[in-house]
C-alpha cells in the first residue's frame, strides 16, 4: 500500500463541515449505505448537524485524515456506546480514494480507539449484502457475521488488548 494512504483519526470538527456537505450531495458515495441524504445538504444544515452530532455523548464521532497531507477524506463513528459494545459506521466522501485500503485502516484504527479509550469489546457493524468493498474490508479486521437477510449482514468483532 502507498506511503501516501496512511491515515489518522481525529475528533470531528464543525469546520469539517465546509468539506463534508460536499461529499453528502454526491449521491455515489450513499449508494450502498444504510440512509442516504434525501435533499440537497448546504453547508449550514451540515455545520447544525456536526453541532447535534458531538453533544451526544453516546456517539463518537472522527474524521479520517491522510498522513502525509493532513488532508480530511472522510468520517468513522461509533455510536450507541454502552456496556462494553457499540457500533461503527464510516465512508470515505471521495470515491477517488476508494480501494486504497484507507477504509480498512482507518476501522481498525478506530477499533484502537474503541477499546483503548471507551472500553469497548464488541464491535457490531450492518453492511448491505451489495457493499462488497465494506464487507471485504471488515472480514479483514477479523469480524464475523451473525445475522444476514436479503439487504443486510450483520457482524461482529470482539477486540482484546
Ligand atoms: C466502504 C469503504 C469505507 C471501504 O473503504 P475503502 O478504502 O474503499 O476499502 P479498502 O481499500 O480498505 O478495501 C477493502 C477491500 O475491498 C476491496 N474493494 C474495494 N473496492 C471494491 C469494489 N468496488 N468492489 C469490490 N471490492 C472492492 C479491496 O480490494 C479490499 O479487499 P482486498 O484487501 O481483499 O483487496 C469505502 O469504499 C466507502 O466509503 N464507500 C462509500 C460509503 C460506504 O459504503 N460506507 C460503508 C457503509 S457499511
Amino acid at each position: 500500500m502507498a506511503d501516501d494512504c496512511e491515515v489518522y483519526l481525529r475528533p470531528l470538527r464543525v469546520e469539517d463541515a465546509a468539506t463534508s456537505y460536499h461529499w453528502r450531495n454526491n449521491p455515489e458515495v450513499w449508494k450502498n449505505t444504510g440512509s442516504a441524504p434525501d435533499r440537497i445538504v448546504t453547508i449550514e444544515m451540515e455545520t447544525a448537524w456536526i453541532e447535534r452530532a458531538l453533544a451526544d455523548s453516546n456517539t463518537k464521532r472522527y474524521a479520517i485524515c491522510l498522513k502525509d497531507s493532513d488532508r480530511y477524506v472522510g468520517n468513522a463513528y461509533l455510536s450507541d456506546v454502552h456496556d462494553g459494545q457499540a457500533e461503527e459506521q464510516i465512508f470515505i466522501g471521495d470515491p477517488q480514494l476508494w480501494g486504497k485500503g484507507i477504509g480498512t485502516r482507518a476501522r481498525s484504527i478506530l477499533y484502537d480507539i474503541a477499546l483503548t479509550m471507551f472500553g469497548v469489546r464488541r464491535v457490531i457493524t450492518n453492511i448491505r449484502t451489495r457493499n462488497i468493498a465494506s464487507l471485504k474490508s471488515v472480514l479483514k479486521l477479523g469480524f464475523v457475521e451473525v445475522a444476514r437477510d436479503a439487504e443486510w449482514v450483520r457482524m461482529e468483532k470482539l477486540l482484546e488488548r
